[in-house]
This record gives structure tokens, sequence and C-alpha cells, in this order.
């Protein structure tokens, strides 16, 4: 297969994890024959210095003539800490989501079992949680109109039928192959907007009869993802919420640096971790690069790669089995950095076989080997 693929490395360690997935993909490809091309452009903070935009119209449109997107962060502190800022980092990615119309941002939650002791919840509550997370992102809160100034301000959440339903379709079908189960989360006891969700997300439901459809509101959806992440299967929200949830369900998985995500429609696809940029922890090694590897192995996922998508992931789980991880989850080795995670993908899938045995410089021995 011919894939042209934009990668946007952005700011923070996006540039270094993107890096790592990069090189798998590659692997990849050579290991199965297929044609990926990279075309690199800039975004976020990165593109702001360079350009002046931090989504400039190159770059919107090198991404509308690939076939997928590869984005790592965007963000730094400059602009965290100026609210008056008319150019910000975050235009490169919201505007990106909102020109190629990325209206479907799907999000796994899986708790590894090599990994249940990393996160701060008890084993017994988080283990074979595996939760996917339809979020909608192209409405809601962060598109509406905005106004600011010294002394008010305010933010538009709008949301349309079809806005809706085509969202919802696409969670109702993931629920089908899965455990049959979808969950809208919503706050329809004080919104309007979350009012219509629960409407049309009714009505659609009788187009879905093998799906069993339940909904929560999301202070209390907030709370029973955490104590009991299991009962999910397939979750269904608005933006807002979706990015708030989102975040929260990595405590279940025990890192943030492992959560992937894809975003899409019917013409486009962007793949990106759902971290954010971490630029004090940038150029150190110490970023993990999984979140973005597993990125990449959504991306085969999107285009029916069914064998490549599984090697990268047969490649993770080794990696975490072997604690070849970033400090962020080390429990063995003290000395792994972000590019030797990525060389170890890298070594399995070239050769999986015998890459366990005697990896580069770190010398494992059989003991560590399960
Ligand atoms: C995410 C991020 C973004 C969002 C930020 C960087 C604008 O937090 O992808 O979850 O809120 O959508
Ligand atoms: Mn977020």
């Amino acid at each position: 297969m011919k894939l042209n693929i934009a990668v946007l490395p952005g700011d923070g360690i996006g540039p270094e994890v993107t890096a790592q997935a990069v090189k798998v993909l590659k692997a990849i490809a050579m290991e199965f024959g297929h044609i990926f091309t990279f075309n690199k452009a800039l975004v976020g903070a990165a593109a702001i210095e360079k350009t002046g935009s931090a989504l400039p119209e190159e770059t919107v449109s090198i991404c509308k003539k690939a076939d997928a997107i590869l984005f790592g962060a965007i963000g730094s502190a400059k602009y965290d800490m100026d609210p008056d800022a008319e150019v910000r980092p975050e235009h490169g990615l919201l505007g990106l989501r909102k020109s190629l119309d990325l209206y479907a941002n799907i999000r796994p939650v899986i708790a590894y079992e090599d990994l249940l002791n990393k996160s701060s919840l008890k084993i017994k509550q988080i283990r074979d949680t595996n939760i996917l997370i339809y979020r909608e992102l192209t409405g809601g809160l962060y598109f509406g109109e905005k106004k600011l100034t010294n002394d008010s301000a305010s933010d538009i959440c709008e949301y349309s039928r079809f806005e809706i339903e085509r969202i919802a379709h696409m969670a109702f079908k993931a629920a089908q192959t899965r455990k049959g189960k979808l969950t809208l989360v919503d706050k329809a006891n004080a919104l309007a907007t979350s009012r219509l969700w629960r409407k049309v997300v009714q009505e659609m439901a009788t187009q879905y009869p093998d799906v069993k459809l339940n909904f929560l509101y999301i202070d209390n959806a907030a709370m029973e993802l955490i104590i009991n992440p299991r009962q999910f299967d397939v979750i269904l929200t608005e933006n807002m919420f979706g990015d708030i949830l989102s975040e929260e369900a990595s405590v279940i998985v025990g890192t943030i640096g492992l959560l992937a995500s894809a975003s899409i429609n019917e013409k486009h696809a962007m793949f990106e971790p759902i971290h954010g940029a971490y630029g004090k922890f940038a150029n150190k090694g110490v970023a993990n690069p999984i979140a973005s590897i597993l990125s990449a192995a959504m991306l085969l996922d999107h285009f029916g790669l069914d064998k490549e998508a599984a090697l990268v992931r047969k490649a993770v789980h080794k990696s975490l089995k072997l604690h070849i991880t970033t400090p962020d989850l080390n429990m063995k080795y003290d000395n792994i950095s972000t590019t030797k995670v990525g060389d170890f993908i890298e070594d399995f899938i070239n050769n999986p076989e015998e890459t366990n045995l005697n990896f580069k410089n770190i010398h494992l021995g059989q003991s560590t080997i399960i």
C-alpha cells in the first residue's frame, strides 16, 4: 500500500515522540513491502516562530493532500501565561481539526496487565478495563463564538442534530463490534445542548437494537470512571466533556504517555497522542513515545492494515513486559530514553524472535523474559 503521511511534530516533546512513531512506520513499511512517504510541516509555537501563524496555509494544504496526518503536540509556557496573546499555538491544532472537519476523536483506554500496579487505583478495580471514547471534536464550547474583554467573557456552546448524529452513528457501530454497550455522557439536567444530544441519541437507538444504551451525567461519569471503569464499553460525548474524561481515564492506564487517538471523518484522518507538549521535559530523552507509536498503530488500523497494527502493538506489549520504558513507567532500568524505546520497538518489528534476548546496550537476563 502507498500512503502519503503528513508529519506535524509541533512543540515540546512532540518532535521526539513523533520521530519514534515515524521510525516504527518505516520499519513496518519495510517489513510488509508498503511505500510510506513522509512530509513534514510546521504547526503550533514552532510555526509561530518561523511564520507568525500557528497553522500556516502550507501546512493545511500538505494535510489536505495527505492520506493521513501524524501529529505530535502543541503548546508552550510562553503562551500559557499570556491569556491576551492573539496568536496561540493551540490554534494550530484546533484550526486543523476544524479546517479538515475531523469531527470524531477516538481515544482507547486500556489497562495493560503489565502496568496495573502503575495506576493509583486499585488493581482489582481496573483489571480488564477496555473503553473506547468517542469525543466530538469540532463543535461545542471550543468553537462557538467567543468574547473576551477586561471585565467579561463568553464562549457559546452550540450543537446541531447533524453534528450529533454523524458521530453517534460511529459510536453505535463501534459498540456493535465490541461488547454492545454505549454510554452517552452529557449534562442534560443543566444544559440545552446536552438535552439535544440525549434526544437525538435516544431516537437513533431504534436503529441499533443490538446496542444497550445508557446515559450518565458528566459529573457522575467522572466518578464512575474511577470507581468502576469496567462498566464502560463505548463512551460517546461532546467536545469538552470528552477532553476532560479522556485525560482522567489516563489514571486507569497508569500514565498519559500511553494514550493514543485518532481524529477522523470520511475523508481525512489524523493520529496524535493525547498528551500535550510538556515543554519542561523536551529534549531530555524522558518523553514516553508509546502514545505516539500507538497512534501510528491506529493509523495502520484505519487503512485496514491489521497485521501491521497488531505487530506494532505486540512490540509495545513486549517493551512493557521487559520494562523497556521511559522513566514515567520504569520499574527496573533508569537509563532508557525515548529513542531507546523506539529502537526496541523497531528492532522487534524487524525481528520479533530475537529482540528480547540482547537489545542493543541493555542486557536483559533470561529471568526478565516472561
Ligand atoms: C487534547 C488537548 C487539546 C484539546 C488542547 C491542546 C487544545 O488537550 O487534544 O485533548 O483540548 O482538545
Ligand atoms: Mn486534552
